[in-house]
């Protein structure tokens, strides 16, 4: 990833369309068997699926109860393109992170369904991911939470668990943007995420 403002390509450099035709070049010549798109709002995937000739598979997003993204996860599911729900965690003691960013992980709500169901609050929040039918990828390089992520497919979450956890929701976003939008460059917050304009 570029980390300077003029390393960055703008779009109207190198289209978004132009970039999908390589990758679809790639899919047809057999070099890759899935192609997909990450922070893609709707106005970019109904821009995209203007021109592709294959569909992406995949739209990789940020997504937790903090950032529900309904809106997208109902066009996805329409448009047959799965959702990848990145930072499932809320990125618990990343140093990257503001001191006053939310600790998802402590929410009330969370940390109540994890004890009605005995598993961990990491379980519940990854079990919510699974129920809307997303597909969490938490990060961690410590074996005994590779394995509790894992086993939290087991975990069963109940109509009313959703509906605490869905109550959670205040789009916020712990990957905010701002290292893809340095001083100078060609993107801003607004048509990084775009997502009043569709
Ligand atoms: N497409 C994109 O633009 C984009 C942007 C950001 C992230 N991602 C991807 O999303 C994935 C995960 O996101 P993320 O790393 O930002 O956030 P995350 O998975 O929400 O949080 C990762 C943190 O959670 C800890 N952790 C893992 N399992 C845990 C558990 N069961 N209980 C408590 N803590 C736990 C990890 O610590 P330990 O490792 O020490 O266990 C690590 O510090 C990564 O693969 C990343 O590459 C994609």
């Amino acid at each position: 990833m570029p980390h300077v403002a003029e390393n960055f390509i703008p779009l109207d450099e190198v289209p978004i369309a132009e970039t999908w035709e390589g990758m679809e070049a790639c899919l047809d010549a057999g070099l890759t068997r899935h192609i997909g798109v990450s922070n893609f709002s709707v106005k970019k995937l109904r821009k995209l699926l203007q021109t592709a000739r294959h569909r992406p598979e995949m739209n990789q997003v940020e997504m937790h109860p903090l950032l529900a993204q309904n809106k997208l996860v109902t066009f996805c599911k329409a448009e047959k393109i799965h959702v990848t729900a990145y930072t499932p965690l809320g990125r618990p003691a990343s140093p990257d992170l503001p001191p006053n960013a939310p600790h998802l992980l402590s929410y009330a709500v969370v940390t109540g369904i994890a004890e009605l169901h005995d598993c961990t609050p990491a379980q519940v929040v990854l079990a919510w991911a699974m129920e809307r039918d997303t597909a969490p990828i938490p990060k961690s390089v410590t074996p005994k939470r590779l394995k509790e992520n894992l086993d939290s497919q087991i975990v069963q979450l109940t109509a009313d668990d959703m509906a605490q956890l869905n109550s959670l929701d205040r789009h916020y976003r712990y990957v905010d943007g701002t290292f893809w939008t340095p001083s100078g460059g060609p993107y801003t917050l607004a048509n990084l995420w775009d997502e009043n304009e569709g």
